[in-house]
């Protein structure tokens, strides 16, 4: 097994990232309290009580349901800069390079919260990153399946501007994926797309879903990218579609088992898509809610796949560099 020295000094790329899921109970509380937001009956009350709720979820509904509470006391410009900049600090530590953040900004238009406040504080957060530890990044905008695509088309005119001037770099989709096929989102896709021809497409797909709605994204959405894309495995097809094209799936395994997709992460079909050269990443999703950063992350995979020797792990290293946004120079710069 490869050491934990090793996998720190490997240049890591995040691809699969949810600024809003790096909300540790240790912040939330504070933001509650600044933003006096009384937090719903039955919630937990301490940390302590909190960090115990996040031990394991019983499906991708039920940690929803714990996330869109905790993105309820984030309100100003500062408290989302306060979010993502905590995040920085953390994974600088841990030899991140380049991330690729999701951000939901329905979760705060929701609630009378500007998409403007919403991505100045963040865009904020990643320009210091980049200023104090040269860490480079890009923020997509996801929409939330589960609220009606015509509501969608209005997030995406209110976030017109950031697209058109590449603040909003790219566009994806979240939340519950199995009541909410991609087919539904065509038209958000097609007119996001109209406003930037530079702006790039992706999906979560195939986490609870089908391999299917993985197809399905390829084709009706037009992602460049699939996010999770686990189920796949179960597509012969679709593995020989994803190793042509060289479509990168950005798979999150401590989020696969916490939400209980595998119950462990030697579960998790890395070997077959290293076999069949399906290229992937390996993310965080979530990491406030499913206990791991990316250090951690890989340092669990390595456990679970304790054959995988340096050049293994130079070659998912390095595909993840080749599957990123950024330019060529900063990827020549990575690789
Ligand atoms: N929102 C935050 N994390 C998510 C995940 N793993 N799947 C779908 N939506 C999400
Ligand atoms: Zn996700």
């Amino acid at each position: 097994m490869v050491s934990v020295e090793f996998l720190q000094e490997l240049p890591k790329c995040e691809h699969h990232l949810h600024l809003e899921g790096t909300l540790e109970p240790d912040l939330l509380f504070p933001l509650a309290k600044r933003n006096d937001i009384i937090l719903p009956e039955g919630f937990p009350k301490s940390v302590e009580e909190l960090n115990e709720k996040y031990k394991k979820f019983r499906d991708l509904q039920d940690f929803l349901d714990y996330y869109y509470i905790g993105t309820n006391v984030l309100i100003s410009e500062q408290d989302f800069f306060d979010l993502a900049w905590a995040y920085f600090k953390k994974v600088h530590k841990q030899g991140l390079v380049h991330a690729e953040v999701f951000y939901d900004p329905q979760s705060h238009t929701s609630r009378g919260i500007s998409i403007e406040t919403v991505t100045k504080g963040f865009q904020r957060a990643c320009d210091k990153a980049f200023s104090e530890f040269g860490i480079t990044s890009k923020l997509i905008m996801c929409l939330l399946r589960h609220i009606e695509p015509e509501e969608c088309l209005k997030t995406i005119e209110e976030a017109t501007p950031f697209i058109k001037d590449g603040t909003i770099s790219a566009l994806g989709l979240d939340s519950a994926e199995k009541p909410f096929p991609p087919h539904l989102f065509v038209e958000c896709y097609g007119k996001a797309a109209s406003l930037n021809k530079d702006l790039k497409l992706t999906a979560h797909a195939g986490e609870e879903g089908p391999a299917q709605f993985v197809s399905d994204a390829l084709d009706l959405l037009q992602v460049t990218r699939i996010d999770h894309g686990i189920n796949s495995q179960y597509d012969e097809e679709l593995l020989d579609r994803l190793s042509r094209d060289q479509t990168m799936l950005t798979i999150c395994p401590l989020s696969n088992v916490k939400l209980q997709v595998v119950q462990s992460v030697s579960e998790l079909p890395l070997q077959k898509f290293l076999d069949r050269d399906v290229p992937f990443s390996l993310n965080s999703d979530d990491p406030a809610y499913f206990g791991g950063y990316i250090l951690d992350v890989y340092t669990q995979v390595s456990k679970d796949f304790p054959h995988w020797d340096h050049e293994t792990w130079g070659r998912i290293a390095k595909n993840a560099i080749k599957g990123s946004w950024c330019d060529d120079k900063r990827k020549n710069g990575l690789l």
